[in-house]
């Protein structure tokens, strides 16, 4: 049977496969999983692309650092995309790698159709200007230095023949599209920047790169790959199952015919250039031929960024947060809902491990958590374990029984408010709450005459659970999940439809579940210890200490040989014996202790400052059980000088000091000099 659901098609950027995903990376995905799970459960059907933008310079550049290629860089990482969208329960359906035959077909018939129905749309001419490798941005069409209006960095110079995009032609054409779709981009000040831009003039964009080997190679000209960005927008099409765009395609996919064009491509702000001009530009010299609502994305959404000490988070600046360390210390919804609600869509939003635990603490743990497990439990020991008769919602949790209430609830949603959303639906589970509070069914409880309220209070918390778990799904899908079974609910929540929720659903006498916590209380000192020790783990994988536990926040700092070599023989990854070039890679440095303080709250370890000679090094050692830090400044120590820094309480270390492990408790003893030794000097 033909589904007759309308269809929703929204994306992700494809994001760049040169490094791993951070908290900003997943920030976007989980907000387009948030709306893919809101519009099925209001009845739509919906395509969720989301990928890896595997081309261009930057890619070329990093598998080079790594000595790997780039075929073998790119494959690694978008496993890591992939296992982290799981990991945060991304229900993506569909998702592209722009390495994919498929998609490289896509791209050359995108444009070998644009030649054909567009003919003046693209031409050959010599190109000199300034490009930035990293945000593979054209700078500036002159040969004088330019920085790169999106990162700041010095653009590259380059001088090669390309084939051109005739966008000057479209200035007046993409003003129409802005006028005919008003929201064409959100939010509306978005728009704005965008009017301007295309109203202050374009310039012709190269297409085609001759100087680069990793990417799409243009159709009849394989000396030239495809610009990274026109390859990249084209999977929003490849990605579905675009093919040839020919009328009645027999290669185009069903899904691509009824899931094209996108309703939203959701994006990061320093990309509303590629998506709100570039990207229609493209699409209205490859498709003159059509009506816009056959081939015009609906949307382009533009979000705020994550800040992380007052800078956006990426990888280049060195100032990311990592999604895996957070969801394994307090699970994927714990991230997910921080981010939701914290951050006001739209707009720029600073990202603390702080602000998430006592969040979580306070909404999750305390709030949902909190009423879902009084709230079943006494069931279970008050009504042995089955919910008790129907009754009214009452005056103060009136709004629970109002088509109004639901209606804000899903125009919050359908507007992108989704702070909004979750504070009305906080307010509801703090009213939920303090209605138990005053009810006192434990009270109730011990008198038999009072059981008929017992029994009405009991089903107006949980039928107000209920409710708070469908309308809250969206962002917190594994805890809403599980307390939908304690309720005794059947099926998935997922396929609940937030259309026809309504007071009175949960039906007396079904049998609930066992009640189990959901969000157990999170203590802030260790799960921040735990949450840096992965963290570091992550930055710099090779100084992992094998068979280190995840709270002990000093394994990290120090290294003590003995340790490492018992470490060595449990870790199978690592060979038993090393060259003598993998020992020249560790650089060590003969280094004096200039002062040395000790660090509110963390117990085992000293901040210490090193002078190696012609730097002073700051380094945080895990040493703080086995030395006063008075005892330590003169003292000569070995450090090693190039490890990659990381970051403990919030403070870099940049170094790591040598000590040997003594005794059953592997008590650290540095290692030292007896004669004397100049600061800086070599170790070998
Ligand atoms: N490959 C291009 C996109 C091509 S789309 C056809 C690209 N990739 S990217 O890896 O740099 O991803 C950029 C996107 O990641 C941003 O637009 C945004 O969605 C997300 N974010 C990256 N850092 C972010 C923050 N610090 N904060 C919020 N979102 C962030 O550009």
């Amino acid at each position: 049977m033909a589904n007759s659901k309308p269809k929703y098609y929204l994306t992700t950027p494809i994001y760049y496969a040169n490094s791993r995903p951070h908290v900003g990376s997943a920030y976007t995905t989980i907000v387009c999983d948030v709306i893919a799970r809101y519009k099925r459960m209001c009845g739509f059907d919906v395509a969720y692309l989301t990928g890896t933008d595997e081309h261009g310079v930057n890619i070329e550049r990093a598998a080079e650092k790594l000595g790997i290629s780039p075929a073998d860089l790119v494959d690694r990482n978008q496993q890591i995309f992939r296992d982290l969208w799981k990991l945060l329960g991304i229900s993506y359906t569909d998702f592209v790698r722009t390495t994919e035959p498929r998609h490289a077909v896509a791209v050359q018939n995108l444009v070998r159709r644009t030649q054909r129905v567009s003919p003046d749309a693209i031409f050959k001419r010599k190109y000199e200007g300034r490009y930035c490798i990293y945000d593979n941005l054209y700078v500036s069409d002159t040969p004088e230095p330019a920085d790169c209006q999106i990162c700041g960095r010095p653009a590259e110079l380059i001088s090669e023949e390309n084939y051109f995009f005739r966008l000057s032609a479209y200035q007046e054409k993409l003003l129409q599209l802005y006028r005919d779709q008003p929201d064409f981009v959100q939010p509306d000040f978005r728009l704005n920047e965008v009017k301007s831009f295309v109203e202050s003039g374009l310039k012709d964009l190269s297409i085609s790169r001759k100087t680069i080997k990793w990417g799409i190679p243009w159709p009849g000209d394989p000396e030239h790959v495809f610009y990274v960005w026109y390859d990249a927008l084209t999977s929003y099409m490849s990605g579905i199952g675009f093919v040839d765009g020919e009328t009645n395609s027999k290669k185009d996919s069903d899904r691509f015919k009824k899931f094209w064009p996108a309703n939203v491509h959701m994006i990061g702000k320093e990309i509303i250039r590629f998506h709100a001009v570039y990207w229609p530009a493209f699409l209205m010299a490859a498709f003159p031929d059509k009506k816009l609502s056959e081939y015009m994305p609906g949307r382009i959404q533009a979000h705020g960024w994550l800040l992380f000490e007052q800078e956006k988070m990426s990888k280049s600046k060195g100032n990311v947060a990592y999604a895996e360390p957070i969801v394994k210390a307090l699970g994927n919804d714990a991230l997910r809902y921080y981010l939701l609600r914290e951050v006001v869509f739209g707009q720029d939003g600073n990202f603390s491990k702080d602000a998430l635990i006592t969040r979580y603490n306070a909404d999750l743990a305390n709030g949902l958590g909190n009423l879902s497990s009084r709230t079943l439990t006494m069931i279970e020991n008050y009504c042995r374990g089955v919910v008790p008769t129907q009754a009214p919602a009452p005056p103060n949790l009136h709004e629970l029984a109002s088509t109004t209430f639901y209606n804000t609830i899903r125009i919050a949603y359908d507007k992108f408010e989704f702070s909004d959303a979750l504070t009305i639906i906080w307010g509801l589970v703090a009213i939920a709450d303090k209605y138990l509070a005053e009810e006192k069914p434990w009270t109730l409880a011990k008198d038999p005459a009072q059981t008929e309220r017992l029994e009405q209070v009991l089903y107006v918390a949980a039928e107000s659970l209920r409710i708070v778990s469908v309308l809250a799904h969206p962002v917190i899908p594994d805890a809403t999940q599980k307390i939908w079974e304690q309720l005794g609910q059947v099926g998935k929540i997922e396929n609940q439809s937030i259309n026809d929720l309504q007071w009175g659903g949960l039906k007396p006498r079904t049998r609930i579940g066992k009640p189990e916590g959901v969000f157990p209380r999170a203590d802030k000192k260790e799960i921040l210890e735990r949450i840096e020790t992965m963290e570091n783990e992550i930055r710099n994988p090779s100084s992992a200490q094998p068979g280190a536990t995840n709270s002990d926040a000093a394994t990290p700092a120090t290294a003590t040989p003995a340790a490492a070599a018992v470490g060595a023989a449990a870790a199978p990854a690592v060979p038993a014996k090393i060259g003598i070039e993998d020992f020249a890679k560790v650089e060590l440095r003969a280094g004096i202790v200039k002062s040395a303080e000790r660090i509110q709250g963390a117990d085992k370890l000293l901040k210490l400052l090193v002078d190696i000679g012609d730097e002073v090094r700051q380094v945080l050692a895990g040493i703080a059980l086995s030395y006063a830090p008075e005892d330590l400044v003169g003292r000569k120590v070995v450090i090693v000088t190039n490890l990659a820094p990381r970051k403990m309480r919030g403070l870099e270390s940049n170094g790591m000091l040598l000590a040997a492990s003594v005794g059953p408790d592997g008590k650290p003893v540095l290692c030292t000099f007896a004669e004397d030794v100049p600061a800086g000097a070599k170790v070998k």
